[in-house]
């Protein structure tokens, strides 16, 4: 079975976010593509969502994932690609 990788990832770059475990979802963001070979995803960053307490936030196609540590991120990125959202 082929299992898609996520075809967005939007990293919460904000200082809580960041501090609080997106510096650590990064590492773990580039190993996974590192390992996977050329890949569709797209990665990038933005700016505070004014969630920061929820925090680390990520955004995975479009859904604002919350609390996302290593492990959390590590599930993510191996789940189905989302389809379309209602
Ligand atoms: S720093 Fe991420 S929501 Fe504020």
């Amino acid at each position: 079975m082929t299992v898609s990788a996520p075809a967005k990832i939007e990293i919460c770059m904000g200082s809580s976010c960041f501090s609080r475990g997106n510096n650590r979802n990064i590492e773990v963001i580039q190993k996974h593509l590192a390992a996977s070979g050329p890949s569709p995803a797209l990665l990038s960053g933005h700016l505070c969502l004014n969630q920061c307490k929820a925090g680390p936030n990520v955004t995975v196609d479009g859904r604002v994932y919350h609390a996302v540590d290593p492990a959390v991120m590590s599930t993510l990125l191996r789940r189905p690609a989302a389809g379309p959202r209602p």
